[in-house]
């Protein structure tokens, strides 16, 4: 038998309990002997709950049982999840986790300590909830420079512009019913601004470029800005607006970004609708590769931190090696990013076409017959400072959006 202990019995805490207990006999014979979670950390009582008999609320009785072989972490935020990991990989025991928040800022110096004390942290939860991401960047796409990722990173935003375009919704009305909905947090900042995507290809890009990548480093745009217009233009060219994290190598140098970008239909993240995610990874030699399912929710999560447990247990005292570098790598600087813009500014009556195009080179006009008072158009391929001082100029200017 191989004692665990779960730290956090909230949506995704229960969830690894749940999903141990349901396919208990499966994971048995994966394993070859018996995963038991012998105790359950949480400040709270969950009075008529099985969970009680093993409910404790002092971490220490974790950390101090020499059986306990692997912890796994579902509370939360940085503090004391990045503590509770120390500790527990100080006291022999493997760690695993579901908290992106933690892997992005201590993911190296936590893999470091798992290395020198041969044991393991892992964190297939962190990224893509249930979607296999983590294990295939470490141990499949290894012979791979990775050219770029593309990812749906954030459930929450995915449903709110999918809704957005299928209904003709406004954002803010949307995001009211997916928060009555239990879809949206309270406080869905993380989410609609973009931090919580930017969190998730910090971690991706560390991974596929093997040092520390800082999610301050980011340049990171949400999608409260966008509108039912943006969106009607978008469809009007066989494009669907989705909010992009993206990492890229393009000689040697490592950029990345989370904007919403238009995506045309040859994209194969343009299908990717409501609270799923998707992730491409391009190989040089591997060309595009996919990974789509449910980045979110209670049991989708759950079963990717359970997926890591049993890897841990399986190798209790061998270390998977893990290249992501404490070393801090540096990004190329976001306003030497290339992209295409769709831009759209208003006719006033000194509108001066000329103007735009002496500005922006070959662009190529949208035009959606219910905005005669607009002129919208898709820019060539520039870097994002070069645009930005164009697009500036222009007092006219109602929106932006690059075209992926
Ligand atoms: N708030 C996140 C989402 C949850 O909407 O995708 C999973 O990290």
């Amino acid at each position: 038998m191989i004692k665990a202990a779960v730290l956090g019995y909230g949506t995704v805490g229960s969830g690894i309990v749940e999903v141990i207990n349901t396919n208990k006999e499966i994971i048995a014979k994966r394993l070859g002997d018996v995963l038991e979670v012998a105790y359950v950390l949480d400040l709270r009582e969950f009075p008529g709950n099985p969970v009680e008999k093993i409910l404790v609320h002092d971490v220490d009785v974790i950390m101090n049982d020499p059986e306990v072989k692997i912890v796994a972490e579902a509370m939360g935020g940085v503090e004391p999840a990045y503590t509770f990991a120390k500790r527990a990989l100080e006291n022999g025991k493997s760690f695993c986790t579901s908290n992106k928040e933690l892997v992005a800022k201590h993911g190296a110096e936590l893999i470091r300590i798992a290395r020198e004390k041969n044991l393991n942290f892992m964190f297939e939860a962190s990224v893509g909830g249930g979607i296999p991401i983590i294990r295939p960047l470490i141990a499949c796409v290894t012979p791979e420079n990775i050219l770029e990722i593309n990812g749906i990173l954030n459930g929450t935003t995915n449903y709110i512009l999918t809704r957005m375009t299928e209904e003709g919704l406004d954002f803010n009305d949307v995001l009211r019913e997916a928060q009555q909905k239990g879809y949206a947090e309270r406080n869905p900042e993380a989410d609609v601004e973009g931090y919580d995507a930017c969190r998730k290809i910090a971690i991706l890009s560390s991974l596929a470029y093997g040092g520390q990548v800082d999610f301050e480093d980011i340049h990171t745009e949400g999608i409260t800005g966008i509108t039912p217009v943006d969106i009607e233009y978008a469809e009007s060219m066989g494009r669907a607006i989705k909010l992009i994290g993206r990492a890229s190598n393009k000689d040697g140098k490592i950029s990345a970004m989370v904007a919403p970008m238009m995506l045309s239909k040859d994209s194969p993240l343009y299908a990717v609708r409501d609270v799923f995610n998707a992730i491409t990874v391009t190989g040089n030699t591997l060309s595009d590769v996919m990974f789509y399912g449910k980045g979110a929710g209670k049991l989708p999560t759950a079963s990717a931190v359970v997926s890591d447990m049993i890897e841990e247990a399986m190798k209790y005292g061998e270390n998977v090696k893990i290249l992501w570098d404490e070393k801090k790598l540096e990004l190329a600087h976001y306003s030497e990013i290339e992209n295409s813009f769709f831009v759209r500014l208003s006719k006033g009556e000194d509108f001066d076409e000329e103007r735009v195009v002496k500005a922006f080179g070959d662009i190529l006009q949208v035009v959606l017959e219910s905005r005669p008072d607009e002129y919208a158009f898709i820019t060539p391929v520039m870097s994002e400072g070069e645009f930005l001082k164009k697009y500036e100029s222009f007092e006219n200017r109602l929106n932006m959006i690059r075209v992926g």
